[in-house]
């Protein structure tokens, strides 16, 4: 077995499959992943097994990248086919919400309106690539039933990036804003999503301080941690930065 780096601890890889932890929301994102295939969505992992310890789910072969954006993942193609998968994603995912039953486990608080389910976490760190194209979307510990833009809103603050830390910035404002356009053109984004997107953004950020915040003052050792290494202060600063940017980036997105 091999040890699985990028990630936390415990994941590991047989031949063709990922072995992870399992929590209480395992079963909830089992079904999902089993519904997103039975709709045709295959670019995620097959659920393969499930215990109080672990989940095994398929290994999708290809290219895993972090920040800072560099080579194949920097590329326009990654961001546009990035787009695309979450557009594919999310609808094969609608008829997923129509069915639900209400006991279902979510890691993060459902939003309305619960259009379809969000992968809450849609950045570069959780796509595989293969050369320059984004072909399998992993990890669905942080989806939820919320609305598109809540998902596209925080894909795009990770793929443009409006990132201000000095590992993980890229490019220019400029650079950024048009990268976000072709997201959102690539996604299909509505009138209705664009006029909205820099607020959703900057309230994305702020609900996943908040998520933080509450998960440590309860205990969760991993938020915890994530707090004493100043994650939430690179978060306020990049709130800070879209504001700020907030007139030039609506009006680039809109015209
Ligand atoms: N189904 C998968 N197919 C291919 N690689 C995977 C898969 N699941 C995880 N990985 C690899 O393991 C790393 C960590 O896995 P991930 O599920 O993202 O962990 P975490 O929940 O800690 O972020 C990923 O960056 C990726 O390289
Ligand atoms: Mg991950």
């Amino acid at each position: 077995m091999e040890k699985l780096s990028g990630g936390r601890d415990g994941i590991y890889r047989t031949r063709s499959h990922v072995i992870r932890p399992a929590n209480q929301t395992s079963q909830t994102i089992h079904s999902l992943l089993s519904h997103l295939h039975r709709q045709g969505f295959h670019q995620c992992p097959k659920p393969i097994a499930l215990d109080h310890e672990h989940e095994t789910v398929s290994f999708a072969e290809g290219q895993v990248y972090n920040y800072p954006l560099q080579g194949n993942v920097a590329s326009k193609q990654a961001l546009t086919s990035a787009a695309n998968l979450l557009r594919q994603m999310h609808d094969a995912s609608a008829s997923f919400v129509e069915g639900l039953r209400g006991d279902e486990n979510w890691l993060l608080p459902i939003r309305k309106p619960a259009e379809v389910i969000c992968h809450g976490d849609f950045a570069p760190y959780n796509l595989v690539l293969n050369g320059e194209e984004a072909v399998s979307v992993i990890d669905f510990d942080t989806a939820h039933p919320a609305p598109r833009v809540w998902d596209l809103a925080y894909a795009i603050y990770c793929w443009a990036p409006f990132k201000t830390h000095e590992f993980d910035k890229m490019g220019t404002l400029d650079d950024q804003i048009a990268r976000a356009g072709m997201f959102c053109k690539a996604y299909g984004a509505t009138q209705g999503m664009l006029s909205n997107l820099p607020d959703v953004m900057i309230e994305r950020l702020q609900a996943l301080v908040s998520f933080m915040r509450e998960e440590a003052e309860k205990g969760n050792a991993a938020f915890q941690q994530n707090l004493e290494d100043g994650h939430h202060l690179a978060y306020e600063k990049d709130i800070q930065y879209i504001s700020q940017n907030k007139q030039m980036f609506l009006t680039e997105l809109t015209k």
